[in-house]
């Protein structure tokens, strides 16, 4: 290779993505390989790709297509994740200059892979359909996130919620032993993280392999390593959430004060066309164990807008439960036809310029809502885990337990470093974060 054994690495995509790449970067600094920061100085350009939605997938090909020019000049390309799990070699006749196609459940075989990609192979292909029950584990994650330690607990999804890529993408579920978990949270401790976020795209449909714990039994356990002062994780399916999770938070001081309950749809309609396995009620249900607990709990979710067939009612339906719920965060998007899913041949397809419609009313009646809630944080103190700076506003921006973000000053002569905990006093509220200063 021309440039030598460097690689650059851009990631797109969910904290799923986000710790595989600390995998891959961990694995390919085992093979000799070195991490550099633009496409133009690496031998081996890598994408790690997500296909939750079109517009996720166009920008890993228009990204694609700007570096292609590298080709000529020595460099090769990887397409890593789901859009190459799902694609698989259609990648190679999209995108001829691509010599390697790898998903997710493939990367324990990438030392292999690099090797007959080195020896100079043009079409190599890791697309295993993730049967094996194994999941992806290595001593070798190179961990890229200053403060917080992340940990796969379960790969895959069995849900096939009837819009999404997932189940395909990343295969049937898998969850690594609590033992293993335990051990990898030790190991995070001793790096000095003092954060860890347990991940899965259904975290707490976990079944240990060794039958020891329950998710909750292991998120107490995580929560009581010594060093440990947060836990959180993500991403709660409701279909699956007990409430021996809201009793484990309130047993458990390190457990954070947030839970991340993706809703979809307040329709029970759209929700059963969604195959979501719950309905209004059901989630409702476990917002009342969630809002029942000692600590105050804040809640996010997800809402998709725009599904084949959801009336002006199905979306107020979603509106009203909004105003129940009364939502901490919310992520918005509009409903996007994924090839191969049940929803893509679903009638009633709702136009383009009326999901935007939709959007723009969830989102203005959500920042109005949160407005009202954040202001009832003004004068409180709270703790504080520095993430970074801002040097354009001469502020330290960090995160509060219930996952707030927070801005701040701080009289001390020395920055504190990311990681550290501060008490900051919440002097000023906005729609989406708090701003404060350390006392
Ligand atoms: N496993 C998680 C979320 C996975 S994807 C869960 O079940 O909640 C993250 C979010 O992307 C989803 O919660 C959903 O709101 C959104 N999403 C998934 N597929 C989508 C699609 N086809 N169109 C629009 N949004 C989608
Ligand atoms: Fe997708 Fe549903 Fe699985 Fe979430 S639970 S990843 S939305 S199929
Ligand atoms: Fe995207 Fe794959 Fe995550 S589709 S959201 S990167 S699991």
């Amino acid at each position: 290779m021309a440039t030598g054994k460097t690689f650059y690495l851009k990631t797109f995509g969910c904290q799923m993505n986000a710790h595989d790449s600390e995998k891959v970067i961990g694995t390919l600094e085992q093979q000799g390989y070195r991490q550099v920061e633009s496409e133009e100085e690496a031998g081996l350009i890598l994408y790690n790709t997500c296909s939750v939605r079109d517009k996720a997938e166009q920008k890993v090909f228009n990204r694609l297509n700007d570096a292609k020019k590298l080709f000529k000049t020595g460099a090769r390309f990887g397409v890593l994740g789901c859009v190459a799990q799902q694609q698989g070699e259609k990648i190679f006749e999209r995108a001829p200059f691509v010599s390697l196609v790898s998903g997710s459940a493939s990367y324990r075989n990438l030392p292999k892979m690099l090797a007959r990609l080195e020896a100079g192979e043009r079409r190599i292909t890791g697309l295993d359909g993730c049967q094996s029950g194994e999941t992806f584990e290595t001593g070798f994650t190179a961990r890229q996130n200053p403060y917080r330690g992340y940990i796969t607990i379960i790969e895959g999804c069995d849900n096939f919620c009837s819009y999404c890529v997932v189940p395909y993408a990343r295969g049937r579920e898998r969850s690594r032993g609590s033992a293993s978990v335990l051990a990898e949270a030790r190991r995070i401790a001793d790096l000095g993280y003092t954060e860890i976020q347990l991940l899965g795209q259904n975290v707490n449909s976990y079944r240990d392999p060794e039958g020891k714990r329950s998710f909750a039994e292991l998120l107490a356990a995580v929560g009581e390593v010594a060093g440990i002062r947060r836990v959180r994780f993500m991403t709660s399916h409701p279909r699956d959430f007990t409430r021996e999770i809201v009793q484990a938070i309130d047993a458990v001081p390190t457990l954070c004060d947030h839970v991340h309950l993706p809703v979809q749809s307040g329709s029970s309609r759209i929700l059963q066309l969604m195959n979501r396995g719950y309905t209004r009620e059901d989630y409702l249900e476990r917002v009342s164990w969630i809002k029942a607990a000692r600590r105050p709990i804040a809640l996010s979710t997800d809402i998709i807008v725009g599904f084949p067939g959801e009336t002006p009612s199905d979306f107020n339906a979603t509106m009203e439960l909004l105003a129940q719920v009364e939502y901490d965060s919310l992520f918005g998007y509009k409903y996007s036809s994924r090839p191969d899913t049940p929803a893509s041949t679903m009638a009633d397809s709702v136009s383009e310029s009326e999901k935007a419609a939709r959007l723009q009313v969830l989102l203005d009646r959500q920042r109005e809502s949160q407005r009202i809630s954040y202001s009832k944080q003004l004068g409180q103190i709270l703790e504080v885990m520095v993430e970074g700076v801002n040097p354009a506003r001469e502020q330290i921006i960090g995160r509060s337990s219930q996952n707030k973000p927070v801005n701040f000053t701080c009289a001390q002569p020395i920055t504190p470093a990311p990681g550290s905990y501060l008490q900051v006093k919440i002097t000023a509220t906005h729609p989406n974060s708090l701003a404060g200063e350390a006392v």
